[in-house]
């Protein structure tokens, strides 16, 4: 019997595509709690790395080791010391750091050289590079508390992780980080995992956490989870929600976030390590699972250029197998680039319309106009229909047109009128197609 369903297994492989193409040879970080570790998560984890990694990803993985620290502490009888949110590093709790980072990076090692047959792991080839690639500077006394071998990230050696992570490897962070003077400062994984993102201007910053996200209702514990908050409201928020001292406080991973996007990290995720291929499912889904926070200065509705193209195919081509649209070749697209407008969401084209004036007539042609089903039905196809008539009027026509055979109701509902094809300008007229017999209609600007 065929363990293989195509009519599930070929629409969902060919639905992830778009985000396998845009995510090839970009750089990604990602944190993870030590939390994930210690829940056991670490093997299956490690194979959804190892996914990211085949798919083309740059990966730079740093991680946390909070509770294993406090358990090294706790066995040599000796009290873990907080404040302001950050550990006391006194020369025990150095000792322990450096046990616990060491047993980590190592089972971290482990995990990713194991490659048994039937697991995603099988054929994975993963070297995994560590390094003192962290310069740090002491967190010194704060408000009376003297930090003593606590840290900050004073420099990234950005240069050596991208030589590594250039020839296939993936680079592997404790949170420690060596003085000049050679001394050792224990830091926090999330002021290594921003500083890194930051330095490497990394495409994505990715915090595997206790925390299943950004509540859509702030005081209410059970609301939805915020799947993209733009910057500035993700500011806001942070601005209004209490200094974070727990990290299960809302403002202690965002803080980050917000501070990776300021440096130009154009997006920061918060997942919940708790779900089984969280991370999979946030890198290879529209809305993914848990909160980005987004630099919404990347417009997401814009003018296309030639690196859409491809984007573009992939999203008409079903409906001109369909027969909604007409097809266009990519030579067609190519040259016509300079009239399409697209809408991208997380590098991926998920709208496209594009705009064919006929100046001599005072008019132009609306064509193409495209929403991906993943996302129809969420205003998209309305946005671009503004983007088009904004570019029309600046060109100073005095109306648009469209030519569609099933899509007459929605153009009618948005201040269409149909009327007669001899209404066409007469250049548009003469490649009219007569036996589609596509009906016309037109908006007043
Ligand atoms: C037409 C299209 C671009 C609309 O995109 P969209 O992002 O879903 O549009 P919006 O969210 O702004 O509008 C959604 C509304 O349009 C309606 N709608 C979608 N397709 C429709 C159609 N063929 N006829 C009438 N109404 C339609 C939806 O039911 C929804 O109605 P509601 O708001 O009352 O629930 C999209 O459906 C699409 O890509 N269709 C296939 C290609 C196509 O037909 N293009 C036009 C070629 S000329």
């Amino acid at each position: 019997m065929s363990l293989v369903f195509p009519h599930t297994f070929v629409p969902w492989f060919r639905a992830v595509a778009p985000y396998v193409h845009a995510y090839r040879g970009k750089t990604f970080v990602v944190a993870i709690a030590g939390e994930l570790v210690a829940a056991g998560k670490l093997n299956l984890f490690v194979q959804d790395v190892a996914i990211l990694h085949a798919m083309g990803i740059k990966l730079v993985l740093v991680h946390g080791f909070r509770p294993q620290v406090n358990e090294q502490l706790r066995a040599k009888g000796h009290a873990s010391q907080f404040s302001h949110g950050r550990r006391i590093t006194d020369a025990v709790a150095l000792d322990c750091a450096q046990e616990a980072a060491g047993q980590l990076r190592f089972e971290i090692e482990a995990a990713f050289s194991q490659g048994l047959p039937n697991t995603p792991m099988a054929n994975a080839t993963v070297r995994v590079v560590s390094g003192n690639f962290l310069t740090a500077r002491p967190v010194g006394i704060v408000d009376g508390v003297d930090f003593q071998q606590s840290g900050l990230v004073r420099k990234v050696d950005a240069a050596a992780i991208r030589a590594a992570i250039d020839i296939g490897a993936v680079v592997l962070l404790s949170p420690f980080g060596f003085s000049p003077t050679g001394e050792a400062f224990n830091l926090s994984m999330e002021d290594v995992a921003t500083s890194t993102a930051i330095a490497l201007q990394a495409d994505k910053l990715l915090f595997l956490t206790e925390v299943p996200g950004i509540r859509e209702d702030r005081s209410d514990p059970e609301s939805a989870i915020d799947t993209e908050l733009a910057l500035a409201e993700a500011e806001r928020l942070l601005a209004a929600l209490p200094n974070p001292t727990q990290p299960t406080d809302a403002a202690f991973y965002l803080q980050h976030c917000v501070k990776a996007c300021r440096g130009g990290v154009e997006r920061s995720h918060i997942l919940p390590f708790a779900v089984d291929g969280a991370l999979l499912m946030e890198v290879y889904t529209h809305d993914g699972i848990g909160t980005m926070v987004v630099d919404e200065k990347l417009e997401s509705l814009r003018e296309a250029t030639a690196d859409d193209i491809g984007g573009i195919l992939q999203l008409i081509e079903p409906f001109e197998q369909d027969g909604t649209l007409v097809k266009r070749d990519r030579t067609e697209i190519e040259r016509d680039i300079g009239h399409y407008t697209v809408i991208e969401h997380d590098g991926v084209i998920f709208g496209c319309a594009a705009l064919y004036p006929y100046p001599e007539a005072h008019t132009a042609e609306m064509a193409a106009l495209t929403v991906s089903p993943h996302v129809q039905g969420q205003g998209d196809g309305e946005r671009m229909l503004k983007r088009i008539e904004q570019r029309a009027r600046a060109m100073g026509l005095d109306s648009i047109f469209v030519l569609t055979t099933r899509t007459m109701h929605w153009f009618l509902k948005r201040g269409f009128q149909l009327v007669d094809p001899d209404r066409l300008p007469e250049a548009r007229k003469r490649k009219y197609n007569w036996d589609r017999r596509s009906q016309v209609l037109l908006k007043k600007l």
